[in-house]
């Protein structure tokens, strides 16, 4: 079974044998509940690797108060099983004390970044992100640090931070890894019932359509967004919360497409369930 961690002082110990003799970690952030995506940036980790540790830690400072912290799902057992298939070496999983301990007073925000997009309905969330992935750079130390890009925001940010902050890890974006049917795997796709679930198609139908648009070079935002809309609202149980195309580098919103440069994403609510998905175009 891969080792399970708990303490910080064990898992730095831990980073700075590893460190003394010249071996590379690789990291995975994640909040468990692991599933083919995850498993997907374990593996690329697995191969660039001496070592490769894993963290299982649901954040609480990245989920507001009305969201599904309490709820989000857990399975330490599964986790620890799917990380051991993997090859993983260590699985860094913290107590909520040891991390935030009482009269815990500091973040990190990469302010601009964190504004637009899931910004905009989750306005507390990446300073939650940016504080605990700092402090787990500082904990474990990485030689890289894996990141999907399903969460594209989450990646530029963290891409940023790195640069602003001068922190010596690579950050290695990966693919998004999706169901056959098209549906972007996510621990959130849980919650959905099976016609909620049937219908969770759209947001890649709706990617598709931009696509075939942006093929056929009809690059302006206006366009294909209501497109994307007719897309999804052709679903009844889809309420759409935002549609964006926006510029990779400084997340503004683009008025057309930039070939290489830009990232359309969209976010959709299925009940309380909220489902996210892009491309980067
Ligand atoms: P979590 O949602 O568990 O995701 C962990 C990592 O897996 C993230 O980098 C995410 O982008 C990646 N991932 C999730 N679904 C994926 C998919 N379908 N394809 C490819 N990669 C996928 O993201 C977080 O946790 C947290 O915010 C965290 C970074 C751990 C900080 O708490």
């Amino acid at each position: 079974m891969s080792e399970v961690i708990t303490s910080i002082n064990q898992m730095k110990e831990f980073s700075k044998k590893a460190i003394l003799s010249r071996k590379s970690i690789g990291f995975v952030p994640t909040m468990g509940y692991l599933h083919d995506g995850h498993l997907s940036l374990i593996k690329k980790a697995r191969s660039e690797n001496d070592f490769v540790v894993v963290s299982i830690f649901v954040n609480p400072l990245q989920f507001a108060p009305n969201e599904d912290f309490n709820t989000y799902p857990r399975d330490l057992e599964k986790d620890r099983l799917l990380c051991e298939q993997n090859g993983v070496d260590l699985i860094f999983y913290p107590t909520y004390e040891e991390i935030y301990p009482q009269n815990y007073q500091t973040f990190v925000e990469v302010s601009f970044l964190s504004k637009p997009l899931e910004g905009t309905s989750r306005p507390t969330h990446f300073k939650g992100v940016t504080t605990i992935v700092l402090k787990l750079f500082n904990i474990i130390k990485p030689t890289k640090a894996y990141f999907g890009k399903k969460d594209a925001q989450q990646l530029i940010i963290i891409k940023k931070m790195v640069e602003d902050l001068n922190l010596d890890v690579e950050i290695v974006p990966c693919e998004i890894k999706r169901d056959v049917d098209g549906l972007a795997l996510s621990s959130r796709n849980v919650y959905l019932n099976a016609k909620e679930r049937a219908q969770a198609i759209c947001l890649k139908k709706a990617l598709d359509k931009a696509k075939e648009l942006i093929d056929a070079k009809i690059l302006d935002s206006e366009t294909i967004i209501q497109s994307m809309r007719n897309v999804i609202n052709s679903y009844d149980l889809a309420r759409i919360d935002y549609i964006s195309i926006n510029s990779i580098d400084c997340l503004s919103e683009l008025n057309e497409v930039v070939l290489g440069k830009t990232l359309i994403s969209l976010a959709v609510f299925f009940g309380k369930t909220r489902l996210i998905d892009n491309m980067w175009v």
